[in-house]
């Protein structure tokens, strides 16, 4: 079965084809992000008229990769949320004309369970039930799912997501969008005992908050004038607190469950400490951990048409009134 998938829901436009539920002929992606940098964000008004501009282009590219002709795709799955308004309509809009005019099934995909799927599109041994992290620009939650028709939500932020937290503190240290990187960047010479750094506790130990670290790097560097060794330690100290959360919670979830499998998606799964931090923890606690390879950690197509692809198998479809999800 060829399943061609588009995602739009933030400021990437992205097509691929994947082919039996597991080899990636093309995955495609184009980013707008250099032109969201000097705003300190996404706006979504420009993220939507770009994808406008290069949804064709990006799916005509696609195909080619594949190697395939459109009238071989056999179903066409799209993101239909959690997204920007706009952008998200730009996907779907897409992927209803192309499915009317192939006269091929349609279906609507959620962005973050993709963002688990990723992972059975790059790993063989998987064993399910599992416990699942997303953690990604807009979301930080904790799933416990025995099949991917059905994610029980254990946990999740109660503020801002991890992904923001790394983008606002790198903004308050005055590195750039998207922040993610560039604070692993300067983390890799810092020292991480420098500072010590907590996130705020929550009421159910599953939960998360970001949005108090945020504002402790902000005290912590009010007045002073931030030094290049400062930023490193900064840098690394705040890393160092958000990626012991997210590996002492992920844990947690694994006992409360009894899961010996934990699955992490999203964009700051990117982060190869992180990587390294959680891959290690789950080691010693006796679990299988699994990441995405890095290229599908980030938002993209693949991981829309790999779940997709599933659900369709499992008797799910959409019809011309697929509307955007939140
Ligand atoms: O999943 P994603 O591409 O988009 C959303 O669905 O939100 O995630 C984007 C987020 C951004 O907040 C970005 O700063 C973060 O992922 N990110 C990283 C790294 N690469 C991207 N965070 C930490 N370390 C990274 N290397
Ligand atoms: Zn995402």
């Amino acid at each position: 079965m060829i399943v061609l998938g588009i995602e739009t829901s933030c400021d990437e436009t992205s097509v691929a084809v994947v082919k039996d539920g597991k080899k990636v002929l093309s995955n495609v992606v184009a980013s707008s992000l250099k032109m969201h940098s000097k705003h300190g964000g996404v706006i979504p008004e420009i993220a939507s008229r770009m994808q406008l501009e290069s949804m064709a282009p990006v799916f005509t590219q696609a195909i080619k990769k594949a190697k395939i002709k459109p009238k071989q795709i056999d179903l066409v799955c799209v993101t239909c949320g959690p997204g920007l308004a706009g952008s998200l309509l730009v996907g779907i809009s897409f992927a209803k004309a192309l499915a009317l005019s192939l006269d091929k099934p349609l279906l609507g995909v959620n962005h973050i369970k993709a963002h688990v799927y990723a992972n059975i599109l790059c790993h063989n041994k998987i064993k399910l039930p599992a416990v699942a992290l997303v953690v990604s620009g807009g979301h930080t939650t904790l799933f416990y799912i025995k099949d991917f028709l059905k994610f029980e939500v254990l946990g999740q932020t109660r503020d801002d997501a991890c992904g923001e937290a790394f983008d606002k503190v790198a903004k308050i240290m005055g590195l750039g969008y998207p922040g993610g990187p560039l604070i692993e960047k300067l983390a890799k010479d810092g020292n991480k005992h420098k500072i010590k750094f907590a996130c705020s506790g929550t009421s159910d130990e599953m939960d998360f908050s970001f949005s108090g670290i945020k504002t402790a790097v902000l005290y912590y560097l009010k007045g002073k004038k931030i030094a290049a060794g400062l930023k490193k330690d900064l840098a690394a100290s705040f890393q160092e607190s958000a990626i012991n959360t997210l590996m002492r919670k992920s844990l947690i979830a694994c006992k409360h469950k009894k899961a010996s499998s934990l699955l992490i998606g999203g964009g700051v799964v990117a982060n190869s400490y992180l990587r390294q931090r959680i891959a290690s923890g789950a080691k010693k606690a006796g679990i299988n951990c699994f990441f995405p390879d890095i290229n599908l950690c980030m938002d993209n197509a693949a991981m829309v048409a790999g779940l997709g692809g599933y659900l369709y198998k499992k008797g799910l479809r959409s019809d011309l009134y697929l509307n955007m999800e939140f």
